[in-house]
């Protein structure tokens, strides 16, 4: 006979703080005040969806967020009380917490387990440090968690979050340079997110070492989560997006190619790359020049001997279509007279021991002080800064070095921050430096700059999407980086952050041929796409690698600017959504195993449409899946079956890239930046579809804040599967389109004898596609050759602002 197993609870020992029972209940606006015996609790609502949990053994101090900047919603609530339990509702949830001792489980409301504490064991103290403890269900799976390495499914890791200069980081190293301190979890068709806002160093574990739990914790502050339910990852994104807030619509020119290496200088070097990009009809937007702009690395200073007219050299870049991205590090160098360092003393803007010292570390430019961004001085000191920037005709910032990153690595802990009138040490500031830096960056620039401006960072905290966007720093010019990479900028993705890149080819070393020209293709599919190398590598543009690579990166790049309108509209779609450009499968086929297979969790869409599936560049043959639905290969419209596994053969001049069916992708005449208006007529490109799909498809000047206002031009466009429709909707918005006309090419429907246009039946003819330049001249073999893509039919019509119905019959 079968005996159960008794286990006795173990006295704690006293360095172990459990909250114990529940002495006292209280209801506030949308939530309950609660006393254990041990703790201080508050849950409420700000959603029907989204419950947030604090909890400390001190009374719950004063309640201010960096990341979090929306309030709970007007939702209704309802508490009733049991014998042993209190059962929390909303309309979506029910929230059910143990009275004797003290847990805490969400559930459905048909009752179904969403997450529960570990009974017995869910939140617990050992001194300042805090942990919650989740039971481990069936079949858990975990994703995001930000800039994290490692697999999709995070089941049997464990993360630390703590900013780190990561120099050539191994592909799965951990903590690199940024700190999200939120996931989702899976299981059972069910899905939730735990946010965990909290700066001080934090600790995730999904069943690493254990087979009991998933459990969260930091080394100080208060157990502060949010616990976000939803039907679909999605809905989990965009509800965590909305408490944390969206990227703004960034500039045109930040989309397109841009050209970094470490350092470019002198100044006829920079144009010498520029003009180069444009002999050789590489398209391109952006020229970053790196730390040797500046005077001996000084910040607000460019060295004269180098860049004698910066004003006149960013002039002359934008006549040719380039706009200028700068590096700014937090350093700033302690030098007598150096009117930063003499300014910001005087200002007393630089972090501090608490025996009034300023905190000094070694940098670039030699010994440095550092501002406080957590201070309101600090920030609005640097914001007047950034001044001197917009006076010199730049139009991206670059945050580098924040995290922040000295010689030794080894910052104090006992450095005092202001962290916004509350006070702190390294240890609970330390994660939201580089954040407060990119929002002073971000607000500088919105000031100052005549444009909406670019702002990148290395380093970050939750939220960071609202200010800049992010790269994941020092990689290497190896194959498991590349594809490291691509799994990082998709949990990225994953966790609010939708603007993301990495440097392509690789930051240390020097990329093969073969490396090179597969990471270009690659980054010709990531939001920000930028080449990158350090100061010590052989030249890495991309015509450095041979005539061959030189044209792949030509073919690979020019298709990024033809998919430019289908780009926009997705960085459109993430300032109002929340939803990430790069889309691991875990967003759109959460609850298909085979999304999670380590032989295909690389694999994502691109926008809402475009499958990539990324292989190391020495790899003959790939192996793929294709989800549920209709696929259609983008450069040869061969059509491939959903839920099926296949062998591709990969060819060196082309990234495997296929297509949704039901897609709608708009595309464009190519150009060679975004300076210059392409031909105008929009290239709507519909596939032939399963079910029905609905795109919002968004242009306006790329560039000024006139959308605000109402200068924009957005309409959906609707596949209508069902009723054998496809819909262009009205316009919205002021603005008139870019293009006069628009072609719509259909693929797939190959045997469609009638198409009818606002009643009227119209011939499509059959059409010619190719998606990239033939490279045959390289390909002796006819090796995938891209030059197919016959058998499309199109047809022009004029772009009326009212609303368009195609009708197949
Ligand atoms: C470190 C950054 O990660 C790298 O991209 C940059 O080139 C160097 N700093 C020099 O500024």
């Amino acid at each position: 006979m079968k005996t159960q197993q008794v286990h006795h609870p173990i006295p704690a020992p006293s360095a172990l703080l459990a909250p114990g029972n529940i002495v006292q209940v209280e209801a506030t606006g949308q939530g309950l005040k609660i006393r254990t015996s041990n703790s201080y609790i508050e849950i409420s609502a700000y959603s029907p969806s989204v419950i947030r949990v604090r909890m400390d053994k001190r009374p719950l101090g004063r309640d201010f967020s960096y990341a979090v900047i929306t309030g709970p919603e007007t939702t209704g609530t309802k508490w009733q009380e049991f014998t042993d339990s209190l059962v929390f509702s909303t309309d979506s949830l029910d929230v059910v917490l143990q009275k004797h001792p003290f847990s805490i489980a969400f559930y459905t409301k048909d009752g179904r387990v969403i997450n529960e504490d570990v009974a017995g064991m869910g939140t617990s103290w050992i001194g300042d440090q805090v942990t919650t403890y989740k039971q481990l269900q069936p079949e858990e799976r975990f994703i995001g968690l930000g800039e994290k390495t490692g697999n999709l499914d995070r089941k049997g890791s464990g993360y630390v979050n703590w900013n780190n200069d990561s120099y050539g980081y191994a592909a799965n190293e951990d903590p690199i340079y940024s700190s999200i301190p939120f996931y989702i979890g899976l299981h059972d068709h069910l899905c939730y997110g735990i946010f965990l806002d909290n700066t001080f160093k934090s600790d995730f574990n999904f069943g690493a070492s254990n087979n009991r739990f998933s459990s969260f914790g930091a080394d100080g502050g208060e157990m502060n989560y949010y616990f976000i339910s939803g039907g679909h990852v999605a809905d989990i994104i965009t509800d965590y997006t909305t408490l944390t807030g969206r990227m703004p619509l960034p500039p045109l020119w930040s989309l397109g190619y841009q050209q970094n290496r470490y350092s470019y200088y002198p100044d006829t070097e920079v144009l010498r790359i520029a003009k180069t990009l444009r002999e050789k009809k590489i398209p391109a937007d952006g020229i970053t020049l790196d730390i040797h702009y500046m005077e001996k690395y000084k910040l607000f200073t460019w060295d004269k001997k180098r860049f004698a007219d910066p004003v006149k050299m960013n002039k002359e870049l934008e006549s040719m279509g380039f706009r200028t991205t700068v590096i700014v590090d937090p350093g700033i160098k302690v030098e007598k007279d150096y009117p930063a360092y003499e300014d910001g003393k005087a200002k007393d803007v630089f972090i501090k021991y608490p025996d009034g010292h300023p905190y000094t570390a070694q940098v670039w430019p030699g010994w440095c002080n550092f501002p406080d961004f957590t201070s309101e001085r600090g920030r609005s000191w640097w914001e007047d800064k950034v001044k001197f920037l917009a006076g010199t005709g730049v139009d991206g910032i670059w945050n580098d070095m924040n995290e922040i990153a000295s010689w030794g690595n080894k910052m104090p802990f006992n450095v005092l921050f202001d962290y916004d009138g509350a006070g702190a040490t390294t240890i609970g500031a330390h994660n939201v430096y580089a954040l407060e830096m990119a929002r002073a960056s971000y607000e500088g620039a919105k000031k100052s700059f005549k444009e909406r401006p670019f702002i990148l960072t290395r380093a970050g905290y939750a939220g960071l999407q609202r200010y800049t966007a992010i790269w994941t720093g020092d990689n290497r010019a190896e194959d498991d980086h590349m594809i490291a990479g691509i799994r990082l900028l998709n949990s990225l993705g994953l966790s609010g952050v939708a603007f993301t890149g990495m440097d392509i080819g690789g930051f240390t070393g020097n990329p093969s041929i073969a490396l090179y020209a597969r990471w270009i293709q690659i980054g010709a599919f990531t939001p920000y796409y930028r080449g990158h190398t350090a100061v010590n590598t052989k030249s890495a543009e991309p015509w450095t690698f041979g005539e061959e690579v030189t044209e792949i990166a030509r073919n690979f790049i020019g298709l990024r600017y033809r998919l430019l309108p289908y780009i926009y509209s997705a960085f459109y779609n993430a300032t109002q959504d929340g939803l990430p450009l790069m889309r691991s499968l875990a967003i759109d086929y959460s609850f298909d195993d085979k999304v999670y297979d380590t032989r295909y969790q690389n694999e994502y869409l691109f926008g809402p449409g475009i499958l990539v599936l990324p292989f190391e560049s020495k790899q003959a043959f790939g192996e793929a899946y294709f989800p549920n639905g209709i696929w259609y290969d983008l450069f040869t419209g061969e059509v491939q079956k959903g839920n099926e596994e296949r062998i591709l053969k990969l060819a060196y001049n082309k990234l495997p890239v296929y297509v949704k069916g039901g897609s709608i992708i708009p595309m464009q005449s190519l150009i060679q930046s975004t300076a210059q208006l392409p031909k105008d007529t929009l290239i709507l490109n519909i596939y032939k579809g399963e079910s029905d799909n609905r795109y919002t498809y968004y242009e306006d000047d790329g560039r000024s804040y006139g959308y605000q206002s109402g200068d924009y031009y957005k309409r959906d466009f609707i596949y209508d599967q069902a009723n054998g429709r496809i819909i262009l909707k009205k316009k919205e918005g002021n603005r008139s389109s870019n293009f006069k006309s628009i072609k719509l090419v259909m693929h797939g429907f190959g045997s469609q004898q009638h198409f009818s246009i606002e009643g009227h039946e119209v011939g499509f003819k059959k059409d010619f596609v190719a998606l990239l330049t033939p490279i045959s001249k390289f390909d002796p073999q006819g090796v995938a050759n891209p030059l197919e893509g016959e058998g499309v039919l199109s047809h022009v019509i004029r772009n009326s602002d009212e609303q368009i119905i195609i009708e197949l019959k």
